[in-house]
């Protein structure tokens, strides 16, 4: 049997993902239902930073009875050059599971191909599934469904961008995507994906009717030298009060978190009552929970 991983979405079935995000609203109104996991440990490999993730995986972890494990480049050997393949080879010899965030997507999977356990993304430059699952529990609990809803992506086609590709396809919603040339997410990704997913023209033509806009940083981990360059491509691709006015009555607004207030968006739309961004947030855990469930069942 092959090892399940989670590196992208895709590495589930639609119907796996569906009963990963119900599992996580059933969690989170009923955390005494969830497996025990006493003496499973998870690893977290982390080579950049967190704060939602990390503190998502070790509560979950924690509130299931086993433990977890952090290390960055900065105490491990992985910082003094030790191969991947190495390193996990070693970590999984030891842990039941391990999430890792990276820099190349392709260093993650040389990862999970050199692990004896299921190999979970905490985010990658390409990817960043384990927030799809958050968000889409967030939209069901607010909505019901996100069957058939429309998403408008606004900014950076960047890797919660591309996962949200990914989850148009699995969860059945329309996105719309607005970026600026040179911006674009993955030619190919979206070639495959293009019944659920397509760039449009421009911010307001994206979040035109949509029940959902999603927006994210402009510089992402790693580009943070292309910060001021970046400030000046995307500058127009702000979501303000302007452009969710044209968006559906009731649309909801999401961001993975960290924010920029000012930036990708202003202040009065991510602190309006339009904006889920706490739910979302707590949500990491809780689907987070639901996802470890799955992976040690
Ligand atoms: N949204 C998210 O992944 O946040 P962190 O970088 O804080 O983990
Ligand atoms: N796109 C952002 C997401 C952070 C959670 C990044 O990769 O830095």
């Amino acid at each position: 049997m092959t090892m399940q991983h989670f590196l992208t979405l895709k590495d589930l079935s639609q119907r796996e993902l569906e009963t990963i995000v119900k599992r996580a609203i059933k969690l989170k109104q009923e955390p005494q239902q969830a497996m025990r996991a006493e003496l499973k440990t998870l690893g977290l490999v982390f080579s950049k930073a967190s704060t939602r993730t990390r503190v998502a995986f070790e509560v979950a972890m924690n509130q299931l009875g086993g433990s977890a494990v952090f290390l960055t480049d900065n105490d491990a050997q992985t910082g003094r050059g030790e191969p991947v393949a190495d390193t996990a080879r070693v970590i999984s010899s030891m842990v039941d599971l391990v999430a890792v965030r990276t820099h190349a997507h392709s260093q993650l999977e040389e990862f999970a191909s050199h692990s004896r356990v299921p190999v979970i993304n905490a985010l990658s430059d390409d990817f960043h599934p384990c927030q799809l699952l958050a968000d889409v529990q967030t939209f069901m609990e607010v909505r019901g469904s996100i069957r058939d809803a429309r998403v408008a992506w606004i900014g950076d086609g960047n890797n919660m961008c591309q996962s949200y590709i990914n989850a148009a396809a699995a969860f059945g919603f329309s996105l719309s995507i607005a970026c600026p040339l040179g911006y674009e997410p993955n030619s190919q990704l979206l070639k495959e994906n293009s019944h659920c997913a397509r760039l449009v023209d421009n911010p307001a033509h994206a979040a035109r009717d949509a029940d959902l806009v999603v927006t994210d940083v402009w510089a992402s981990m790693g580009s943070e030298a292309e910060a001021l360059q970046r400030k000046q491509h995307l500058g127009g691709f702000q979501v303000t009060q302007d452009l969710m006015a044209g968006a559906a009555a009731d649309a909801l607004f999401m961001h993975c978190l960290p924010a920029h207030r000012g930036e990708e968006v202003t202040a009065d739309v991510i602190d309006s009552t339009a904006s889920v961004v706490w739910q979302e947030a707590e949500n990491r855990m809780h689907s987070q929970k639901a996802l470890i469930e799955f992976l040690l069942s």
